[in-house]
């Protein structure tokens, strides 16, 4: 919307920026001069070089550098930090990132339905600090019809895809259209999580927890079977589930605003484990966020995470969850790793205003909590409960892949962020 504005005063640019292979940079030089010389024709001479600056080439400049479109799109379903990280990559290969979402129905007709609907999958998407536009119902195939319609009707300027190939069922490169044309850039992937991996977490945690009335029973044997037994065997017997992830501080400051709060900011604290990172999440944030100027985010240890809900809980570990709430726009900052208890020397080292916390969460119920974590913020009166805008939790997202695995044997490992 703000570049529909802006287009209507830079038609030259639109020229050039839509016949890139007509262009060189000779061209382009030549173009500015040819604007630059008709528009000064009224001036004298002399007074260019004084000029110049403030009424000419500047404001064109500033006004010409039309912002660059970029696209990528994906499923989305059971999204983790990896999609967020590709996702930030792309958006540094461009100005404006546009998401395209794929459909409910074309995720059914190749994989099986999503465990996550189109309204959860947008709500996550949108909810990621990078991404600047979402295109919903996206096809699962990137056709050249499809391609006609993101370069021309929402002016895209390229295409972007992991380094992994993508290959249409006929063997073609899908992307060989936006190559041609040099419209196609690439990412490289590296974060070590797939979603086979937070499958099979999920598969070890919901067996071996018991969640739910005796889950494990009803979908065991099937999928012990399609999982490598050894690993499997070693997620179920180590409570260390190895993560191939290696938390390094670039990527943690890549994620980050780093922003502290602005002189008289108003500052909200919300704590939790925030594991599985899902649309619930992303709706209490929100809402968080607009109680004050500045949300603070505390994200509980993986072991303050185990004595509440369980050994084998949390499914993500504490920097995995902890990239994941960065990811997210309303989130200023995170404590990686917060205690469970909000005490008045927190609230004073870190100026917190208020305390909220969402109306519906996931403790075992067969713990009785000795200490309530925010009694220091009641007794001061900035204690404020938040409704949970959706009924969704971690545990009800497991369930809802451990379901989709049993009736649909879909192939969580066929199923990354992007389409192919
Ligand atoms: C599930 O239930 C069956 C019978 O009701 C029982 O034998 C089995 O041990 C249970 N499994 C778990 C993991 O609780
Ligand atoms: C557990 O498994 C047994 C035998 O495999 C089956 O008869 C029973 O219905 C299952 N229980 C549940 C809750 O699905
Ligand atoms: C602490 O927060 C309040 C707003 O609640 C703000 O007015 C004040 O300036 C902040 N103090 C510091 C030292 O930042």
């Amino acid at each position: 919307m703000g570049s529909m504005e802006f287009e209507s005063h830079n038609w030259i640019w639109d020229g050039v920026y839509y016949y890139p292979h007509l262009f060189g940079g000779l061209m382009l030089t030549a173009a500015v001069l040819g604007l630059s010389t008709s528009y000064f024709s009224g001036i004298g001479v002399h007074c260019l070089p004084f000029y110049w600056p403030d009424l000419g080439i500047f404001h064109k400049k500033k006004y010409g550098k039309k912002p660059v479109r970029v696209y990528m799109d994906g499923c989305f379903d059971l999204m983790h930090y990896g999609h967020a990280n590709a996702l930030r990559q792309a958006k540094t290969l461009g100005d404006v990132l546009v998401v395209g979402v794929v459909s409910d129905e074309e995720i059914i007709a190749n994989k099986g339905p999503p465990v996550l609907s189109m309204e959860e999958r947008l709500v996550l998407v949108k909810g990621l600090k990078w991404v600047d536009e979402v295109i919903a119902n996206a096809p699962y195939e990137i056709t050249e019809q499809f391609m006609d319609r993101l370069f021309n009707e929402h002016k895209i300027d390229y295409i972007i895809h992991g380094d992994d190939p993508c290959l249409l069922p006929d063997g073609s490169d899908a992307y060989a259209l936006a190559k041609k044309v040099g419209r196609y850039k690439q990412i490289k992937r590296t974060e070590g999580v797939s979603s086979t991996d937070i499958v099979g977490r999920i598969l070890a945690s919901m067996r071996d927890a018991e969640v739910g009335n005796n889950l494990s029973n009803a979908t065991a044997p099937e999928q012990l079977h399609s999982m490598d037994a050894a690993q499997a065997e070693e997620r179920r017997s180590s409570k260390a589930q190895v993560s191939h992830f290696l938390p390094t501080s670039r990527r943690i400051v890549q994620f980050s605003n780093g922003k502290g709060p602005g002189p008289n900011a108003r500052v909200v604290y919300i704590d939790g484990a925030f594991d599985l990172f899902h649309a619930g999440h992303v709706e209490i944030l929100k809402s968080a966020r607009k109680l004050g100027d500045f949300l603070l985010v505390g994200i509980h240890t993986d072991q303050t995470v185990s004595e509440h809900r369980g050994i084998h809980h949390p499914i993500m570990h504490l920097h995995e969850r902890s990239l994941s709430v960065l990811a997210c726009r309303y989130v200023d900052e995170v404590i990686i790793g917060a205690p469970w208890e909000v005490t008045k020397d927190m609230i004073t080292t870190f100026n917190i205003s208020l305390v909220v916390h969402g109306s519906i969460a996931e403790n075992n119920p067969l713990l009785k909590d000795v200490a309530d974590p925010y009694s220091a913020p009641k007794s001061m009166g900035i204690f404020r409960m938040l409704e949970s805008p959706k009924s969704i939790t971690t545990t009800s997202v497991a369930k809802r892949i451990i379901a989709n695995l049993e009736a649909y044997k879909i192939d969580y490992g066929k199923l990354p962020g992007s389409v192919c």
